[in-house]
């Protein structure tokens, strides 16, 4: 089958920081889904890992987290998926990724891809779905249909996580949400979104929201650059207020958070396939709920740029654009 790949950790102008290659076809294990993939995003994580993890013994390794395909194979225990059904999911970090026309993923975390999207627009939602409705849900734990009265700012409003975090915040609780964004497309991006206000993470953004017509906040989803905004976003919080974190944040000083009793929440969308964790098959099902919400008109595609097919030359394309740190909404490719 063909794939994309690495070996080497290459800057991405590198002809052969990603490269085309032919391996041998999977074989699926008992809860596996052989899926023949037609799409797939791109996200920070693929470019993270290119940059800091060294293959062993010069044998290449695929990345790629999201994948829109059709089951072609399934293992002995496989009861949720059958043969032909199309399906979207974003995978296992310890597990090869989808840049290949073959690929195994664990039935537990897969959804039945939305019928009303293409296999390109479908293909940007899963990782990023999966991020953002975590965060809300079950780590900030907002309760589905509540937040009355209270607010949200989310700090990359335009970025792949924010661009659906935005939409279930509206969609699935009455919070106010206030995304940031610093250019004006990325800005009328957020508020065609739902976001209610949108203010520029390049200014201080206590006076920013302020300005915007509110005082302080309840919720922070800080989905970039914590390190960065991190004393700003310890300003802007209500006391006993909770900050959400989804990026690496490295050195924030978490003593800062004292003073106003504020929680601090790590999320991390692999954990429970890494770990296996008793609860895994959430993921699946919660990708069954906003697929349904897609297919309601409700929740709309967050894919903004299709770089064309699969192929190394397209994905080095698509790590460049997200290492910029200016992509819009989500980086999608289709077919091989
Ligand atoms: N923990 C997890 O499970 C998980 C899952 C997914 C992603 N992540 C991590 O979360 C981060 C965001 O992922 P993503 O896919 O949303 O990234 P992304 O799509 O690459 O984000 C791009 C956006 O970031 C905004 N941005 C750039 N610099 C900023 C700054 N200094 N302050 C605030 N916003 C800024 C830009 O907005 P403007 O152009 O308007 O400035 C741009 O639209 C990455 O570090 C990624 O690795 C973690």
């Amino acid at each position: 089958m063909k794939a994309v790949g690495f070996i080497n950790n290459f800057p991405i102008a590198h002809p052969e920081s990603l490269i085309d290659l032919t391996l041998e076809n999977p074989i699926p294990g008992p809860r596996d889904l052989l899926v023949r993939v037609r799409a797939v995003s791109v996200n920070p994580v693929d470019y993270k890992i290119r940059q800091s993890r060294s293959p062993s013994g010069g044998k290449a390794e695929v990345l790629g987290w999201d994948a829109v395909g059709i089951v072609e194979g399934v293992g002995g225990e496989v009861c949720r998926f059958n043969l032909g059904d199309r399906v979207y999911y974003a995978g296992a970090i310890n597990r090869p990724g989808t840049n290949s026309e073959l690929h195994l993923v664990d039935e537990r975390i897969v959804g039945a891809a939305p019928h009303s999207l293409s296999d390109a627009d479908a293909a940007a939602l899963p990782l990023t779905t999966l991020t953002a409705y975590e965060l809300l849900f079950d780590r900030l734990r907002v309760a589905k249909g509540g937040g009355a009265g209270q607010s949200i700012l989310v700090v990359g409003g335009a970025g792949g996580v924010g661009s659906i975090l935005i939409q279930l915040a509206r969609q699935m609780t009455q919070l106010q949400v206030i995304a940031t964004a610093s250019r004006d497309e990325t800005r009328k991006w957020c508020l065609d979104l739902g976001a209610h206000a949108v203010v520029d993470h390049s200014v201080p953004l206590g006076a920013a929201i302020k300005a915007a017509g509110v005082e302080q906040v309840d919720y922070v989803a800080s989905l970039t650059q914590t390190t960065q905004h991190f004393e700003q976003l310890v300003e802007v919080l209500k006391p006993q207020g909770a900050l959400g974190v989804i990026d690496e944040a490295v050195g924030i000083d978490s003593t800062k958070l004292m003073l106003k009793s504020l929680s601090l929440h790590r999320e991390l969308m692999f954990t429970r396939s890494l770990f296996q964790t008793p609860d895994m098959q959430e993921q699946g099902r919660l990708l069954q709920e906003v697929g349904d919400l897609v297919d309601a008109g409700r929740i709309k595609t967050t894919a903004h740029t299709h770089l064309g097919k699969i192929n190394a030359d397209n994905l080095r394309r698509a790590h460049a654009l997200l290492e910029s740190g200016r992509a819009q909404g989500k980086v999608v490719l289709a077919g091989f």
